[in-house]
């Protein structure tokens, strides 16, 4: 918001339109009978009151397994989850655990891939959960490594699973996938993401370490398998048909992912990085980076066997499956950071959608809210000096004007009249410090709750942010947050 004196006009209007013009809309088309119910539809079709309808078709959408299978690989059809097979590499070990990371994204029956197990499973991971991905055990490639002395057969065999699962898979495809056991893939995010790109041509995606030294001591060039190795169909291919005779060219290479770069890179593709896949080469709490996630969309999470549970009051299972929570509502908007100022008590609220909520206690700009906190610690013992990261932090020490109040989520579902979707989020922790000088001493600490608003249409476009306006009365413990497009020159600061 650019004029403060305008704030409390703004929140009334808002608060009217809400509470009186939306709900009473609503509550006539839906009371006024079939005619008029079934006339809305046609005549408001671009109001708010029929996003519900095109969220329910595009969720169909998703699930229409039939059709792709035998459509040729240059059909222009759109990019559908029917498109992509994943191959996930594991070990019957830790998938006795892991396999609730997994099962919080996997859609049985709908999702293409396999799990590619070390050994056939056993105990308790019989019968085999049909909430699982399919498992196959990975194919003895005993002689290969023997016959080239590789130096880490284990390596060797997960290079040698991309093969395995191009071979099983591979009608209809146009994208190849490869993750780990503890990998969390946001499936609506992955498909917007690659149909913007032609399958036909050579692309390898992938992410890179959030640790600078692994990019360092591995490559700067190659995506790390955690965060998703994504592959166009004729790349995989080439790699699938290539791959033992790279196995044997790169004996000496002791990484999977490094070995995979290379073979990539020997068939003329080049790594191209995207910031929605996230190794998370990461330690402790990494609320800080999930609440200042980069303007993306959310592709993939890792490592969070190696983190810190993501919520507060969950362990990490339950983390995952509220995370996913959210995902279902409106994968778009995932951890899309919006900002704005609460003029009259000079606060700045910072918003990870789905997940946090932050509140400082003086007008900061965009430009600064956009560096996470560093409130993780480096993957392995770091260096004395900086940098550390590949992305640049904020400091984690304490203080009354840099520490914002943390609020995470604590539910999420639609509005009533079901155009809106509404994510409550509450306060993890009493922040215990004075009030911000700077921001004109207003401590925040009586608000214990904020409810966040936002449209249930996918939000696809990411050239900008989006904005929002708020609404809260000094002394209430409750905010109202809601978002919107910025408008033409808005300036968050
Ligand atoms: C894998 O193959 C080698 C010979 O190539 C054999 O000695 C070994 O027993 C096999 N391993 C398994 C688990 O079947
Ligand atoms: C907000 O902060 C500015 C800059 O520090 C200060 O001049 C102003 O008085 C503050 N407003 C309130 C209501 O405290």
């Amino acid at each position: 918001m650019l004029f403060s004196s305008f704030d409390s006009l703004k929140e009334k209007f808002i608060s009217i339109f809400d509470k009186y013009f939306v709900a009473n809309l609503c509550k006539i088309v839906l009371l006024s009978g079939v005619i008029l119910y079934l006339a809305s539809i046609f005549l408001f079709k671009d109001s708010n009151c029929s996003s519900y309808y095109e969220l329910l078709e595009s969720s169909n959408n998703n699930k229409s397994p039939q059709i792709s299978h035998f459509i040729s690989s240059n059909d222009t059809n759109p990019t559908n989850l029917n498109h992509i097979v994943f191959g996930l590499l594991g070990s019957e070990k830790a998938w006795h655990y892991r396999k609730n990371y997994i099962e919080s994204w996997w859609k049985p029956k709908v999702t293409r891939g396999y799990l590619f197990l070390d050994v056939p499973p056993s105990g308790n991971l019989l019968p085999w959960s049909k909430n699982s991905p399919p498992y196959k055990v990975s194919k003895n490639i005993t002689k290969l490594v023997q016959e080239t002395h590789h130096v880490a057969p284990i390596m060797a065999r997960m290079v040698h699973g991309i093969k395995e699962i191009f071979d099983q898979e591979h009608e209809g495809v146009r994208w190849l996938i490869m993750g780990d056991d503890d990998s969390i893939f946001f499936l609506e995010n992955i498909v917007d993401v690659l149909g913007k790109y032609d399958h036909n041509k050579y692309y390898y995606f992938g992410g890179q370490s959030e640790y600078i030294l692994s990019n360092f001591w591995f490559s700067f060039d190659q995506g790390f398998g955690g965060a998703g190795i994504i592959m166009s169909f004729p790349l995989a291919k080439a790699l699938a048909e290539d791959i033992e005779s790279c196995l044997r060219r790169y004996p000496f290479l002791n990484s999977a992912d490094l070995i995979t770069m290379t073979c990539i890179v020997d068939l003329g593709a080049n790594f191209s990085p995207l910031k929605g896949l996230h190794q998370f080469d990461l330690r402790g709490d990494i609320s800080g980076l999930l609440s200042s996630h980069p303007k993306a969309p959310l592709m993939s999470l890792h490592h969070f066997d190696a983190t810190s549970p993501i919520f507060p009051s969950m362990d990490r299972i339950q983390s995952t499956k509220h995370l996913m929570r959210a995902a279902n509502y409106d994968q778009s908007r995932m951890l899309q950071q919006t900002i704005c100022h609460h003029r009259s008590s000079n606060w700045t609220f910072s918003v990870s959608w789905g997940y946090s909520v932050h509140i400082y206690e003086k007008i900061m700009p965009r430009s600064h809210l956009i560096k996470p906190i560093q409130t993780f610690s480096a993957w392995v013992a770091k260096p004395e000096n900086p940098p550390y990261y590949m992305f640049n932090t904020r400091s984690s020490v304490k203080d009354s004007c840099e520490t914002p109040h943390l609020f995470f989520l604590k539910s999420i579902g639609e509005t009533w009249n079901r155009n809106e979707i509404m994510a409550t989020y509450s306060r993890s922790a009493v922040r215990r410090l004075p009030g911000c000088p700077i921001g004109g001493n207003h401590p925040a600490n009586y608000v214990n709750k904020i409810q966040v608003y936002s449209r249930r249409t996918k939000r696809t476009e990411m050239d900008r942010c989006e904005c929002c306006d708020i609404i809260h009365t000094t002394g209430s413990n409750k905010a109202q947050l809601k978002l919107r497009e910025c408008l033409t020159n808005e300036k968050i600061a």
